[in-house]
């Protein structure tokens, strides 16, 4: 039987990571997975994680089943963390899933069960996850136009003319903030001109939430999203906590879905209960409990607060150092654009020679497309790396 199987199409981003991996060089740089990395180049466990762990160990006296849909605790406060007050509580279901990943697939499974014909329209570019997920479950899918390659802003007059073709019922994936890969994202008032569009057609609008606290901060980074929900009768967010709590192996995500009203709330939170069921039973508990822990108390989220807003105000540091780097190397403001960006990534706009060029000459390694992951630049490298750019652009 095993013989009948195909070799999988690679993952861009795991296949770099390995090629990365299997790189000798020493002096070699790796702006590739989205992983956070601080000024030593390393992915820090957060202090208030670490003292939440320090409480689970101590306090936690069972490791029996929690429940199907996870953490309450972890629940409700990520629904506050994320939604703030722009919808009922009694209008959001959510479920507790391994990581934001989880989070998506549970979600596609649910439009696909409360209707099979509904296209998902996602943006080109995307996280590569996404399409691969949705062929992956057989959902009809389709791209909307996101990125202005001659700006590297969000090319929006496309994106809203694409979205015409979308009929009632049909789901707008969308990135939360910080999208990715290309680190341009829509202003609050293109926000509310998406709202406006998801009304007036009945789509359904569905959030990929990754990155919240780290583009403008915790409640800049969902203000977009929030109008959003306030405005639709139903939406959709998947939410991680691997990068704003870097948790990356733990797998912390959760996903909620928003019903018209909340005698619906009951059978979408069932539904949700059965996917997890389906697919691996209990979600796991560890790291959703920390995040539980931190939330719920002052101190330590104040203190994860305080973590992150240091991370998030490093890497735009690093944004704009790096643009200033890339003025003097190639004497011109073309790649501006980076200190505008918001996220952990930007799309540099070089071409899959130039990309192959740095990585072989330079050992320079981001994905095929460009991205790079602005937490592994050089703080005290980043002349080096432009003036690479430079030479091969
Ligand atoms: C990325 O885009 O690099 C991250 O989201 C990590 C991943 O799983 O792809």
């Amino acid at each position: 039987m095993l013989e009948a199987l195909q070799a999988p199409a690679p993952d861009k981003i795991l296949e770099l990571m390995s090629l990365y991996a299997d790189d000798p060089r020493e002096d070699k740089l790796d702006l590739g997975v989205g992983v956070y990395k601080d000024a030593e180049g390393r992915t820090p466990i957060m202090r208030a994680v670490k003292e939440a762990e320090r409480r689970l160990l101590e306090e936690q006296t069972t490791k029996s089943y929690v429940a199907l849909l996870g953490d309450a605790t972890f629940l409700d406060r990520m629904r506050d963390l994320i939604f703030g007050d722009s919808v009922p509580a009694d209008r959001i279901a959510a479920c507790q899933t391994p990581g934001g990943t989880g989070a998506v697939h549970q979600l596609f499974e649910l439009i696909q069960r409360a209707d099979p014909e509904a296209v998902v329209w996602y943006s080109d570019p995307t996280w590569p996850n996404h399409p691969a997920m949705l062929a992956h479950l057989g959902i009809p899918a389709k791209t909307y136009r996101y990125f202005d390659t001659a700006t590297r802003g969000v090319d929006f007059e496309g994106m809203l003319a694409d979205l015409a073709g979308a009929k009632v019922g049909d789901v707008v994936l969308l990135h939360g903030c910080c999208h990715n890969p290309t680190g341009a994202n829509p202003t609050l008032e293109q926000w509310r001109t998406i709202a406006e569009l998801c009304v007036q057609r009945g789509l359904v609008p569905m959030i990929d939430l990754a990155y919240q606290g780290f583009g403008d901060g915790l409640d800049s980074d969902v203000a977009g999203m929030r109008y959003l929900a306030g405005q639709v009768p139903e939406i959709l967010v998947a939410a991680s906590c691997s990068k704003n709590f870097g948790l990356y192996r733990d797998r912390v995500g959760a996903a909620f879905a928003v019903s018209a009203a909340p005698n619906l709330t009951p059978i979408a939170r069932g539904n949700l209960a059965s996917l997890n069921r389906m697919n691996f039973s209990f979600p796991p508990d560890h790291g959703a409990r920390a995040v539980g822990i931190i939330l719920a108390d002052d101190k330590l989220r104040l203190d994860w607060i305080t973590e992150l807003e240091e991370m998030r105000q490093g890497m735009l540091v690093l944004r704009r150092n790096f643009a200033e780097a890339l003025r003097r190397a190639t004497n011109s403001d073309r790649y501006d654009f980076v200190a505008s960006h918001r996220g952990m990534f930007s799309r540099l706009g070089l071409t899959p020679g130039q990309v192959a060029t740095l990585r072989s000459d330079y050992g320079v390694y981001m994905t095929g497309d460009s991205r790079i992951n602005i937490a592994g630049l050089p703080a005290d490298g980043l002349d080096t790396f432009a003036s690479a750019i430079a030479a091969v652009d």
